[in-house]
């Protein structure tokens, strides 16, 4: 199949656009490098530098049947940042994606797979893990526009027939996840100790994520776009880890008993969160494989070797 990656030169989009390589698709990626890095792009992909949210550039980029899947992992998602800077966040998560599915209507696109989110999308929640039923209450600008997209999303499905893919992810980690950002407690933690460094949790740490490894959100990715049509699924393991478990399990991996230091609680956190993977196993045979001790371990050792390709800010 020929598939536009866009976001494909950041963490999730570049492990499915190497994936999809291996499997012998035709994948072109579109990212404007914005917090993406084009060494994390694997070779023998296309690469377009350029704005999701740039009419001229997408809509050249995918007209004439070029297309026959878009996967949209392009996007603002720095929480902290859309409360910041609410309109921004809008541009680039609701003006891009509307752009997107535009132009892919126009361009003869058959199937859109879209990186949801779970937290921010279900807000604080009634019961855990939230399944996809949970009701959505957003409590930020990010939250907002995830949310937007989806409804954009059955917008076209409905108005155009083309296939749709909502994929609300839990907090997804693993090797090339920006350590420089607000968000990637793991990535933040793992290179902290890669070189040495004492790592600060905000508040107590018994703030819970649903944490699931990069290679399993690959596999939800392919299983989805080959036996998915119409669908909103959660890619999360159910489980809460607090954030001091996580430090240990890092620790352990890192060899290291430096104690990490308590910093200031950050305002507003969400104090807990977790999303089922019932239905996505139910529906696409789906569910997380990769212990969280394992995968974190991978994602250590990712930052003392090249597969990182994070080294500096
Ligand atoms: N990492 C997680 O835990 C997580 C959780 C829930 C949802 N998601 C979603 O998954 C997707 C990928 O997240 P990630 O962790 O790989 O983040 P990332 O920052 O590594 O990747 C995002 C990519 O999008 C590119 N980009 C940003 N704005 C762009 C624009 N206007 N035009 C073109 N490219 C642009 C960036 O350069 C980057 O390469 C995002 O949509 C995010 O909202 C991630």
């Amino acid at each position: 199949m020929r598939i536009l990656v866009t976001g494909g030169a950041g963490f999730i989009g570049s492990h499915i656009a190497e994936r999809l390589l291996e499997l012998g698709h035709h994948v072109v990626v579109l990212d404007d490098l914005s917090t993406g890095r084009e060494e994390n792009i694997p070779g023998g992909v296309e690469f377009v530098k350029g704005d999701i949210t740039d009419r001229q550039l997408v809509s050249e980029l995918m007209d004439d049947g070029r297309f026959d899947v878009v996967n949209h992992h392009a996007a603002q998602m720095d929480v902290r940042r859309s409360v910041e800077d609410p309109t921004f966040d809008a541009r680039v998560n609701i003006l891009g994606i509307l752009n997107l599915l535009q132009c892919s209507i126009k361009g003869g696109v058959k199937k859109f797979m879209f990186a949801s989110t779970g937290g921010a999308v279900y807000g604080e929640q009634a019961r855990y893990p939230a399944d996809e039923d949970h009701p959505t209450r957003p409590v930020s600008p990010y939250g907002i526009s995830k949310l937007a997209g989806e409804g954009y999303l059955f917008y076209y499905r409905i108005q155009c027939g083309l296939q749709t893919v909502i994929m609300r992810y839990a907090n997804i980690y693993g090797p090339r996840q920006n350590p420089f950002g607000e968000a990637g407690v793991v990535a933040i933690f793992s290179h902290k100790l890669a070189q040495d460094e004492q790592v600060t949790i905000h508040g107590d740490g018994l703030q819970t994520r649903d944490y699931v490894y990069i290679e399993d959100v690959v596999t939800a990715n392919l299983l989805a776009l080959d036996n998915a049509d119409s669908i909103t699924f959660n890619v999360g393991s159910g489980i809460e880890t607090d954030v001091v478990t996580l430090y240990k399990h890092l620790a352990k991996a890192a060899g290291t008993d430096l104690p990490p230091r308590h910093g200031p609680p950050k305002p507003g956190e969400q104090r807990r969160s977790s999303i089922s993977p019932q239905f996505a196993y139910e529906s696409l045979g789906w569910r997380p494989k990769v212990p969280l001790a394992e995968g974190l371990a991978r994602t250590f050792h990712s930052f003392i070797t090249a597969d990182g390709r994070q080294t500096s800010g």
